[in-house]
């Protein structure tokens, strides 16, 4: 195998999509997935792999120094792909603690690994570092963008905890010379996204014509990207990033939650069978989140100057898309709503 890499986070919703184009693209590379299996993991996101000769799965946690250590000596990773995260917002506001125990020492404990295992030489090593705009903090509705260069101010457990994820990143580049390269995305939207996430939440609620629950008056704003672009990305940073360097990714794509509500409900309609407006009497405003930001956006301009990388799809085709796969994949969602996809890690696995 020309390359050895190490994916953390790889059975959740964007580090299965990430997986899947680097295995799929890179037969001569070793791909290996380390991921907990938390709530937000899930192997059926990766079923297709099975079989696939250059994809191994090890069932572990970050936070675990002697397990990431182990693994490490016995594969000789050439880099680290680190997506693994607690990543959704409102847990982080109920259970801030198990954002820090995995977003930062979880973070920190893989970069003493990586540190540890290429010592003697760096050469031909990367530590990527996949992280989020919400680091940034909020922007008004008055036209600025989040850059490269804007000043952190997160505001959630979550988003704080990725901000000190992402300092440490760049000390550890900064005072032991670690490659290092660090990425901030915007919203991502797309297949296999765990279904308490505003997109695949509504899809869900929709199909089953329960209260869709807005937050506030529905007026945030997301910048958001078709998954699919975001794993495109990070192939070409993780290839062909400069070391030290951070670059932003985002969809140019800015909606407020009530506007893509009212998107997603009229494509239901029509792909349901429904009067126009029915999935709409589903809206129901409910209290808001506490210190919702307000709105983010991304300029993207370095990624698309410097790597040549370009969001594909146009917003309301990927919804599309997005309400298909969820409406093809019945049996993904009803594994996740009753619990049997954690049963999947078992079957598959742990006979073996
Ligand atoms: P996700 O919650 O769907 O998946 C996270 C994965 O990490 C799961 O498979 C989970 O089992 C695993 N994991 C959690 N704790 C772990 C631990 N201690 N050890 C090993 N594995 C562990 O998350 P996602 O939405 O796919 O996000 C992936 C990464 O991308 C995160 O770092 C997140 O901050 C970042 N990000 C997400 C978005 C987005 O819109 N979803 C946008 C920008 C950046
Ligand atoms: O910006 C990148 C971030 O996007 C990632 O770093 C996070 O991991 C990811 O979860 C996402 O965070 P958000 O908080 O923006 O995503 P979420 O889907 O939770 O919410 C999107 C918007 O919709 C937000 O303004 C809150 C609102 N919302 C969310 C839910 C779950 C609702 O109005 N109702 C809901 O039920």
């Amino acid at each position: 195998m020309r390359k050895t890499i190490l994916i953390t986070g790889g059975a959740g919703f964007i580090g299965s999509h990430v997986v899947r184009l680097f295995v799929n693209k890179y037969t001569d590379y070793l791909i290996l997935n380390l991921d907990a299996l938390t709530y937000a993991g899930n192997l059926e996101n990766l079923k297709d792999l099975a079989g696939s000769p250059n994809y191994l799965f090890a069932k572990g946690d970050i936070t675990d120094l002697e397990f990431v250590s182990a693994l490490f000596a016995r594969y000789n990773f050439d880099g680290v792909i680190h997506l693994a995260a607690e990543s959704h917002v409102d847990r982080s506001i109920a259970d801030p603690m198990a954002f820090i125990k995995t977003n930062v020492f979880g973070t920190v404990n893989l970069l003493n690994a990586a540190k540890e295992a290429w010592k003697g030489s760096f050469e031909g090593k990367r530590f990527y570092h996949i992280s989020t705009d919400e680091v940034y903090g909020a922007l008004e509705n008055d036209g600025t963008f989040f850059t490269e260069s804007t000043k952190y101010q997160p505001h959630s457990p979550y988003s704080a905890s990725k901000a000190s994820s992402d300092h440490f990143v760049r000390a550890y580049h900064d005072t032991y010379g670690l490659p290092v390269v660090v990425s901030n995305c915007s919203n991502n939207y797309g297949s296999h996204h765990f279904p308490e996430k505003l997109i695949p939440l509504s899809i869900n609620n929709i199909k089953h014509r329960k209260p869709i629950p807005v937050y506030g008056k529905g007026e945030n704003i997301r910048d958001w990207l078709w998954v699919d672009d975001h794993a495109r990305a990070i192939d070409i940073i993780f290839h062909n990033g400069k070391d030290g360097e951070t670059y932003n990714i985002g969809g140019n794509n800015e909606w407020t939650n009530i506007d893509l509500i009212n998107t997603l409900c009229k494509i239901m309609d029509r792909k349901l069978g429904r009067a126009d407006g029915e999935s709409a009497q589903l809206i129901t405003f409910v209290t808001d989140r506490a210190g919702h930001d307000f709105r983010y956006a991304i300029n993207s301009s370095k990624l698309q100057n410097e790597l040549g990388w370009q969001p594909s799809l146009q917003f309301e085709e990927g919804l599309k898309k997005t309400v298909d796969w969820y409406l093809e994949n019945e049996e993904w969602l009803e594994h996740i709503v009753n619990g049997q996809y954690r049963d999947y890690y078992a079957k598959q696995y742990e006979n073996r």
